[in-house]
């Protein structure tokens, strides 16, 4: 029997019913709901609506609830409509006609709004804690490969020479945004919609501040309709953290990239690698490729929310039933990627000479030869063509820049004199590179520093 079905001539048809239920999804919230009812029977109490006596009972009911469902002495009834029914339900089988009373004044439309905020606040945490072991990771490894000069790309050819801690920093940049961007989701919906009711508050002399309190929500929210259909958090959290795959997916590109035989600028630890069915010499790095992949699922999930939302008039409607199934989706994929990310960068391994050889490849001191004719006088744009006739040069003869003789650079200027040896060696190079957020050893170490202030700032 339904609690509503006093109103109804004929049962609820039973495919009917399971189309509507939805607690295979939202018993992930019990906890939530469980405190969420507390506080409410807590301020019903304070304001006079129920006894101390009715609200004893309720407390005590709803804690045993609590302790059973997590020694999985109680086991969701997948027949009840969703988890607030299966609880409101379950109480007062345990405890009687006090159980009857916790709804006075409450609706499970500013119930569920309640519910799924808290849920998602508590998820936010967990996300930025991930997210910090991540970013920990990195700049370890940033830190240990300060010195590790590999070829930065533009166009994916050859540019100018970087270092790997300069390269995974700019990771590290990203995921700090991502950061930050989910400290802003989570204060924007950290006002509690508990008392809203149904979509018009109640007569009931109610104190939402005080329900506002017990629950750790900053304020309430200050419009009934606009806190039952309202939604936008979870779109909101659902870009946020499809942002924060798309970026372990670029990432992750890169890694499988580097991991390639054509490039070995890293190898991955056999414990993140899988193996071919029928090709026995293959290392596949299935890890990076999931991540990759799983980012398009989680950004299906915003589009789904965001499609979700935009038809619905006020105030309330089923539809937003839908919601949980894709941010819950989308937490529990960026939860396991950050896991999964973390554990294969902290065992991968840099093959730093094969970078560096790849970097003297590709003329990636090019810019540099033409900043030494500058610095010896020359107008930049005459260094520059000076310098390419120099690439084409050496593009004929399969030779690298590093390789002319001096009587060779002088063919094609006179300001060429020894000392552009130096000027054109890779470490010299970087070592110039110091100007803040430069790829420097120098200045990676001042961003390092610095990014570590700025994500302990937020
Ligand atoms: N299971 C519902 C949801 O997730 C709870 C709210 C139901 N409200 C209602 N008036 N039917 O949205």
């Amino acid at each position: 029997m339904k609690m509503w079905s006093s109103r109804f001539k004929k049962e609820l048809d039973n495919v009917a019913n399971d189309f509507n239920s939805s607690i295979d999804v939202d018993y992930k919230m019990y906890k939530e709901d469980i405190k969420g009812s507390i506080a409410h029977a807590t301020m019903l109490k304070n304001v006079g609506v129920i006894t101390e006596d009715d609200f004893n009972k309720i407390n005590e009911g709803l804690n045993s609830i609590l302790s059973d469902i997590d020694s999985e002495k109680l086991e969701f009834n997948l027949n009840a409509e969703d988890i607030h029914m299966f609880i409101e339900e379950e109480l007062t089988n345990r405890v009687g006609d006090p159980g009857k009373k916790l709804h006075t004044a409450r609706s499970r439309n500013d119930q569920v709004a309640m519910d799924v905020k808290m849920y998602l606040k508590n998820k936010i945490n967990i996300l930025i804690e991930d997210l910090n072991k991540l970013i920990e990771t990195l700049i370890s490894v940033s830190e240990e490969n300060l010195d590790t000069i590999m070829p930065g790309y533009t166009h994916m050819q050859v540019a100018q020479p970087v270092t790997f801690a300069h390269h995974v920093m700019a990771y590290v940049q990203m995921l700090s945004r991502d950061i930050s961007r989910l400290i802003d989701c989570y204060n924007r919906m950290n006002e509690n919609p508990l008392g809203s009711g149904a979509l018009a508050t109640t007569t009931y002399p109610i104190d939402r501040f005080e329900t506002t309190k017990l629950l750790n929500f900053k304020k309430p929210t200050r419009n009934s309709m606009d806190s039952v259909s309202d939604r936008d958090f979870v779109a909101e959290l659902n870009f946020d953290i499809s942002m924060v795959m798309l970026h372990l997916s670029r990432f992750s590109e890169e890694i499988t990239i580097w991991a390639s035989q054509e490039f070995k600028f890293i190898e991955l630890d056999d414990s993140y690698s899988t193996g071919s069915s029928i090709m026995p010499q293959k290392k596949n790095p299935d890890m990076a490729e999931l991540i990759r992949g799983k980012s398009s699922r989680v950004f299906g999930n915003l589009m789904a929310t965001l499609n979700l939302i935009k038809g619905l008039p006020l105030s309330y409607n089923k539809d937003l039933q839908e919601d949980k199934e894709n941010i819950f989706d989308s937490i529990d994929t960026l939860e396991i990627c950050l896991l999964v990310f973390n554990g294969m960068v902290k065992t991968l391994k840099v093959n730093s000479d094969n970078m560096r050889e790849k970097a003297k490849k590709g003329f990636i001191n090019a810019t540099d030869l033409a900043d030494y004719l500058v610095k010896k006088g020359l107008p930049f744009r005459d260094a520059y063509s000076v310098t390419g006739q120099l690439v084409s040069y050496c593009i004929d003869l399969s030779k690298a820049l590093d390789d002319l003789s001096i009587e060779e650079f002088k063919k094609f200027s006179d300001k060429f004199e020894d000392d552009v040896y130096n000027f054109i060696d890779l470490d010299y190079i970087l070592s110039q590179r110091k100007v803040y957020g430069g790829p420097s050893p120098e200045a990676v170490k001042i961003q390092i520093e610095d990014t570590k202030k700025y994500i302990n700032s937020l």
